[in-house]
């Protein structure tokens, strides 16, 4: 069992150096197993990544509580919806990424329509109370019973302590064979999260502006600076943002013409009303010029609580990101491959 290799040696490793190697798990959300997370549920310690790859069909990952697990949690991570068409077999497919900060349990479910109602609920850490979680979720869909008042009062439960906001990681897909994109290009994220950029085949930027301009770089705003990528690397490199607000954020490709091409993406952008994100794919379409920004390098997006992946190996099996942990840094790029 290679998972739990990876755990013994993370445990040993954070035993022996004080230093914590994280674990990823996957989580598969929706596609052909229907209206599921595969698995339910994971057991996770602090410092731990779950990335939930969407599938098929439209859903989120929203954060809820025990006692309401079809209700978004006030603060709480959410996804956003990541649409993926029955067309998209082979992918990419869009990722999210959490990033556990606690051992307390952590519910959630899919925001979509009544998919909680039919089950559609994920737990990290949930001990022996996911069937639980689970059972109230989709009785939540029926219309409430009147129950005779119970005949001994159940004491009230410990008030619980409120969940931790904890970050989720957006990731981004940039290019690709043939593709002048980001995928998703319209995501909703909330403060403490955070926009992974993560740049495939091809030479391009994730370059802030504006909805008034969406082609001219922001002044001071963030910019990835070009990312070349040839042809079959997989070590592909990426770009972290942390989400500091509910403000708008506006991102386009500086490379030649590619923003009028449409390459364009943005986070909370209006659902409605004149700053929609089609609004501003339009009009980027209808810009005559792109401007590079004047620091072509990739401006610093570290100082925030969010720890980012210090390497990402998108190729290798086990992925393992290690981290800075008072300010020790370990590179192990592939070490699953010692197991
Ligand atoms: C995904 O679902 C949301 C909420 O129902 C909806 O607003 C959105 O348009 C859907 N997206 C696609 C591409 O179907
Ligand atoms: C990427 O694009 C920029 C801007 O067009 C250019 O200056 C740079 O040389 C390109 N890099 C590669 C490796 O093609
Ligand atoms: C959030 O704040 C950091 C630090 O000021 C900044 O680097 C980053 O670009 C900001 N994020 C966004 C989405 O504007
Ligand atoms: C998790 O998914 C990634 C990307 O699909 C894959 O490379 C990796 O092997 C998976 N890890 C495990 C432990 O299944």
């Amino acid at each position: 069992m290679r998972f739990s290799n990876v755990f013994r040696l993370s445990t040993l490793l954070a035993t022996a150096a004080v230093q914590v190697t994280a674990v990823e798990y996957n989580v598969t959300v929706g596609g052909s197993a229907g209206l599921v997370f595969t698995p339910e549920f994971v057991n996770a310690q602090p410092g731990d990544s779950v990335f939930f790859t969407f599938k098929q069909k439209n859903h989120t990952v929203t954060q809820s509580t025990f006692d309401s697990p079809c209700q978004r949690a006030v603060g709480g991570f959410d996804s956003g919806f990541l649409p993926v068409s029955a067309e998209n077999v082979d992918g990419p497919f869009p990722v999210a990424r959490l990033i556990v900060r606690d051992t307390q349990p952590n519910w959630a479910y899919c925001h979509q329509a009544n998919h909680c109602q039919q089950g559609m609920v994920f737990a990290v850490n949930p001990g022996d109370k996911f069937a639980a979680f689970k059972a109230k979720a989709m009785a939540s869909g029926n219309p409430p019973v009147s129950t005779p008042p119970a005949v001994t009062p159940t004491p009230p439960p410990p008030t619980p302590t409120p969940t931790p906001i904890t970050g989720m990681d957006h990731r981004i897909i940039v290019g690709g064979p043939g593709l002048l994109s980001f995928q998703p290009n319209n995501i909703v994220a909330r403060p403490g999260d955070t926009v992974t950029f993560e740049f495939h085949q091809k030479n391009h930027t994730a370059t802030q502006s504006t909805f008034n301009d969406p082609c001219k770089p922001l002044v001071s705003g963030f910019n990835s600076g070009f990312k070349p990528v040839g042809d079959g690397v997989t070590n592909l490199p990426t770009f972290t943002v942390p989400v500091n607000d509910t403000k708008a954020v506006w991102v386009y490709c500086a490379q030649a013409n590619h923003c009028s091409s449409g390459m364009v993406f943005a986070i909370n952008a209006d659902m409605s009303g004149p700053n929609t994100f089609e609004a501003f794919r339009a009009k980027a379409m209808g810009s005559t010029s792109s401007s590079i920004p004047p620091n072509n390098v990739g401006s610093s997006s570290t100082g925030t609580s969010i720890p980012a992946p210090t390497t990402t190996n998108t190729g290798a099996a086990g992925r393992i990101d290690v981290r800075s942990v008072t300010g020790l840094v370990i590179l192990f790029a592939s070490l699953s491959f010692l197991l």
